[in-house]
């Protein structure tokens, strides 16, 4: 398993090109499934995660190519079932739940197991599909949906917490197909969610309202094939932007949507950085006294619990009492224990962690546990002093495009230490 090795104290410099959201390419890549004809999606992020999405794809019997970042999908013959034990590894396959259900009016998938953030259900997803006609069966680790035909319905998808994405990602592409006019209540308001909506209507769909909490699909026959370039990932955006501010440095993130960065931008101003708006790109720069932030995730547009993690690398490096509290997953502070392995006071409060910042960090050999805690690692291993190992950088590699050529390219001195 490959790890990082990072001599930290090195102000970051220079531009950076964000690549395509992975969030928002895998509904995408699972809306293929709805169509038998070809479609082609562009700025396809270079993840093991989209990678795998592929390879779940071709399992069900679809043609799919991958070249320079642009991905061309042909779902001509779905052949029953596909290696569904797929889903247990990468949580984001599920969405392929809908999409079947829609085209093939059945689907049967291992239950994607939980994972260090949390239990990850899906009974809003069940119950979304139910609500639209599916009867849903779930035994010995597998859930089957099966229908009939699917009717349009009006569907409230909010759980103890809020919006679920993907459950809304996947009750909008199989409702593209049911008879009649659905409208989700409740529905997630991510970009991610706008994106989905914006491909499934080039594919001949007819949906209004994504981005905001209530959506009306009205179903059609059948999708036709389309083109689509997919949005820049505003969660490696705000990861570069905390990097820059932890690094006292100066970044242009090109190809940044500050619309989609609102919570993030405000909240590394609250905490000392300088946010610039060019066009076509974001400037951010550290270098001033840092200061302690307050945060708590929500549902979007509020603060991200994806960009949780990097803030509280940024909090540990400024003077006073940081407070940040998780709402969305129940275990989202794994990083805390490697953070204050590089010399960080944090105590876990319950949903919150309290983060006593301000004393230099040191570098020390630390363990990456998920996606985002490991983005955390490397951001505090940047702006702390000596080197600093992060171990199990896979998890890293699912979601963040050659992270370390991104930011050698900055000035950073990281280098990839090949694992056995
Ligand atoms: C998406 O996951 C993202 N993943 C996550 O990003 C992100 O953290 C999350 O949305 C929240 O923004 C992808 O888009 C591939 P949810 P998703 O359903 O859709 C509860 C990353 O680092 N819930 O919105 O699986 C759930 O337990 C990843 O890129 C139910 O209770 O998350 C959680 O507490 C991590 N029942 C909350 O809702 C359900 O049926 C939000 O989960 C579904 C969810």
């Amino acid at each position: 398993m490959d790890s990082f090795l990072i001599e930290g104290g090195v102000p970051l410099k220079g531009e950076v090109l964000i690549s395509g959201s992975k969030n928002a390419v895998l509904p995408i890549m699972a809306a293929t499934l709805l169509t038998a004809e070809t479609c082609v999606i562009r700025k396809v992020p270079d993840l093991s995660d989209v990678g795998f999405m592929a390879k779940i794809l071709r399992s069900l019997g679809a043609e799919v190519s991958l070249e320079g970042g642009t991905l061309t999908v042909k779902a001509e013959k779905l052949s029953g079932f596909g290696d569904y034990e797929l889903i247990r590894k990468m949580r984001g396959s599920i969405c392929i739940l809908g999409p079947l259900l829609a085209r093939l009016k059945e689907a049967r998938v291992s239950l994607p197991g939980g994972c260090v953030i949390g239990t990850r259900p899906i009974d809003l997803h069940l119950k979304g599909l139910q609500a639209l006609g599916a009867a849903v069966e779930v035994d010995s680790g597998y859930v089957r949906v099966h229908a009939p035909k699917l009717d349009g319905q009006m569907v409230f998808l909010g759980g103890r917490v809020g919006p679920t994405v993907l459950g809304t990602a996947n009750i909008l592409m199989a409702a593209t197909l049911a008879e009649g006019v659905t409208v989700i209540e409740s529905a997630a308001c991510e970009p991610e969610i706008i994106d989905l909506a914006d491909f499934l209507n080039a594919m001949g769909a007819k949906i209004h309202g994504a981005g905001s909490p209530t959506i009306t699909v009205t179903g059609v026959k059948e999708l036709h094939g389309a083109e689509h370039e997919v949005i820049p990932d505003r969660i490696e955006a705000g990861t570069f932007a905390a990097a820059a501010v932890a690094t006292g440095g100066e970044v242009i993130l090109r190809g940044a949507r500050p619309d989609h960065l609102g919570a993030v931008l405000d909240k590394l101003r609250e905490v000392g950085g300088v946010v610039t708006r060019n066009a076509g790109s974001l400037t951010v720069r550290g270098g001033g006294v840092l200061r302690p932030v307050d945060i708590t995730t929500m549902p979007y547009s509020g603060f991200p619990t994806d960009m949780q993690a990097q803030l509280m690398a940024v909090a540990c490096l400024a003077p006073g009492t940081s407070i940040i509290t998780e709402r969305i997953f129940e275990s989202r502070f794994m990083h805390a224990s490697e953070l204050m392995r590089l010399g960080a006071e944090i105590a876990i409060e319950g949903p919150s962690a309290i983060v006593k910042g301000g004393r230099p960090l040191s570098g020390a050999p630390v363990m990456a546990s998920d996606l985002r805690a490991s983005a955390a690692l490397v951001i505090a291993g940047l702006a702390a002093g000596g080197k600093t190992q992060v171990n199990r950088v896979y998890h890293l590699d699912r979601g963040y495009e050659r992270m370390e050529l991104k930011l050698q390219a900055l000035g950073a001195r990281i280098s990839r230490v090949p694992g056995e």
